[in-house]
Parts: C-alpha cells; structure tokens; sequence
C-alpha cells in the first residue's frame, strides 16, 4: 500500500477511480450498508490535535468495511508524553496495525510518520501543510453539486475565503484543482490571514487564474462555488493576534442574497465556529438551497471508505462485498 501524505501525490486518473470506488460505496434509498472486506484489519488512529469528522469518519469508514481501530488522541496519552520521538511512535504502532491516519500540528511531520511506517499512513492534516482527505471528499462534493447544475469544476469559478494563510485544506484545495482545466479562483482574506504568495505562483504554473479581492462581495459575485473556512485562532502567532480583529460573519445570508447567484454553491471544511462575532459561517444560512456543508461531511465517509480501499489493494472487490444493513 502507499501512503497519502499530499495532493501532490494525485493525478485526474487518481481521482476518477477514487470518485468511483467511493460512488460504488453510496447507500442505495435510506439504509446504511455494512461490509467485512477487511475483517481482522486494524486501523492505528492518532490525533495529536482536536477533531470531530476527520478522526471519527476515518475510524467509521475503516469499521464500516470490517476492521477494527485502536486509537489515541492528544500528547497527553501517548507515550510522546514521556518524550518518545515520532519515528519511534509511528514504528510501533504500525506494528500493531495494517494503516495508520495521523494529524499532528507540525507542518511536515506525518510525512516523518511515513518515513518509519511499515504500513499506508494517511495524512489526517500536518499543521498548516495539507489535509489531503478532506480535498478529495471537497472535490467530490463539488463535482457532484455542479453536475447537478449542469456544470463541472473544469471551467468553474470558486471564491475562496477566509483564513487563507493557515488553513491547509484551502491549501491542499488550490493545489488539487489544478487537475483541472480553466478553473477561476477568486480569494479573499483578511490582510494578515492572505494567500502566501506561492500559491500565487503554484495555481499560475497549472494555467488557471487567481484573482485576490479586496472584498467577500466581490469575491462571490461570479462564483459558481463559495468555500468559506475559519480563522485557524490556535495557529495565530501574537503579531497575527495585534493584526487580526475580527467581527461580524464571513458570510450570511444577506451577504448571499445580495452578492452571490442563488444558484451558488456553498462549502466549508467545518469546523465552522459559531460563536458570535467569530468571522465564520453564520449559521443563518442554514436554509439555503445551495449549502453543501453536510453534504460534503456525508460524503466524507464514503470518500475514506475509498481511501482505504485503495490503499489496502481491495477496491476492485469492495462494492461486491457490501450488503444492506439489517437494522
Ligand atoms: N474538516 C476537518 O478537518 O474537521 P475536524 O477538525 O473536525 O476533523
């Protein structure tokens, strides 16, 4: 098997099986469907930082096809505790394990986690690096979502916004669309939250356009997708703190109605923070049409049900192997 550390890794090829593996995977009317392709199969889930979707639709898509998870969460628990190093750590538990998922806050270092492995590690996000699963189930939902209005990402406008300087799946998101053809972004961060400029360079160098705005309004007008994304507050240095001050919503519902196509697409990675004044997605928008947050967050698991799949080499016998659930 062969590990998932970046987009980079992927090509459209790469992607079209994926896509189908997962749409093979899709419950048929209400039911869910259980499968035991990889019964005895354990999965080593290690979160070194807060999640809700990435680690719990990792280790349900793992059980759902039959395997099992042994997991720990935080620095607090894990013998990293006592000073163990990553290389120690990963060698260990992929000894006990058949693919791991990790998520660390060091920009880099699940790629260290590769390196010891002796199974798949898949990269649950590194920091501010990537997050490459949550692209793959972002691009999923956003293929899905325009082909529904007769459209599709190749020629697609997608605005871009909010914490554009540390959020890794708009990082990982940029990079993969460049797969694809005539693809618009236009993006827009508050000035100390801004697209690094090599992202600038990297979507110029697949030949698609990028437009930085100097608004949300701007920035949504023309666009067929709008994937919005939170301050990531835990990566703020102290200066970023003095620079950033926030209010108000991202984006809501009057900002929709004025600015955007109702015929537009709606996305966010989630978390979104729905404090009030936290600069996120307001959840006033909740009823509209367009709003594929849960959307996205269903298709996470199918998308991770593929994942492993491939990287476990039965993705051409899965579907075969799925049966209705009985409850
Ligand atoms: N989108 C995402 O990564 O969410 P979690 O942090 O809850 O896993």
């Amino acid at each position: 098997g062969q590990h998932l550390l970046s987009v980079s890794q992927l090509d459209r090829a790469a992607l079209t099986r994926l896509f189908a593996v997962a749409e093979s995977l899709r419950p048929v009317g209400e039911g869910r469907m259980v499968c035991r392709i990889l019964e005895g199969a354990v999965l080593g889930s290690l979160f070194f930082e807060p999640s809700t979707r990435t680690r719990l639709s990792f280790e349900s898509a793992f059980r759902r096809l039959g395997g099992s998870v042994v997991s720990t969460t935080g620095f607090t628990f894990s013998s990293m505790a006592k000073g163990e190093s990553i290389h120690d750590t990963a060698r260990v538990v992929s000894g006990y394990s058949d693919a791991m998922v990790v998520r660390h806050p060091d920009t880099g270092s699940v790629a260290q986690f590769a390196q010891a492995s002796v199974v798949p590690v898949i990269n649950a996000g590194d920091g501010s690096g990537e997050h490459p699963s949550q692209s793959l189930l972002d691009l999923f939902t956003m293929r899905e979502e325009l082909s529904s209005r007769d459209k599709s990402i190749d020629g697609a406008t997608i605005a871009v916004l909010g914490d554009l300087r540390y959020g890794r799946t708009v990082h990982s998101l940029l990079q993969i669309l460049g797969l694809y053809d005539n693809v618009s972004f236009r993006v827009f961060g508050p000035p100390a939250l801004a697209l690094p400029s090599g992202f600038f360079d990297l979507v110029a160098s697949t030949g698609n356009r990028i437009v930085e705005c100097d608004s949300v309004d701007e920035a949504i007008a023309p666009a067929d997708v709008i994937y919005c994304t939170r301050v990531q507050k835990e990566r703020l240095s102290e200066e970023d703190e003095q620079a950033v001050h926030l209010h108000g919503d991202l984006l809501n519902t009057a900002i929709l109605q004025e600015h955007a196509s109702p015929d537009a697409i709606v996305m966010h990675p989630l978390p979104r923070d729905s404090r009030h004044n936290s600069f996120d997605l307001s959840p006033d928008v909740d009823g509209f049409p367009g709003l594929a947050i849960f959307r996205q967050t269903d298709n996470g698991l199918l998308v991770r049900m593929a994942i492993f799949s491939i990287a476990l080499g039965v993705a051409d016998r899965v579907a075969d192997e799925l049966r209705p659930a009985t409850w």
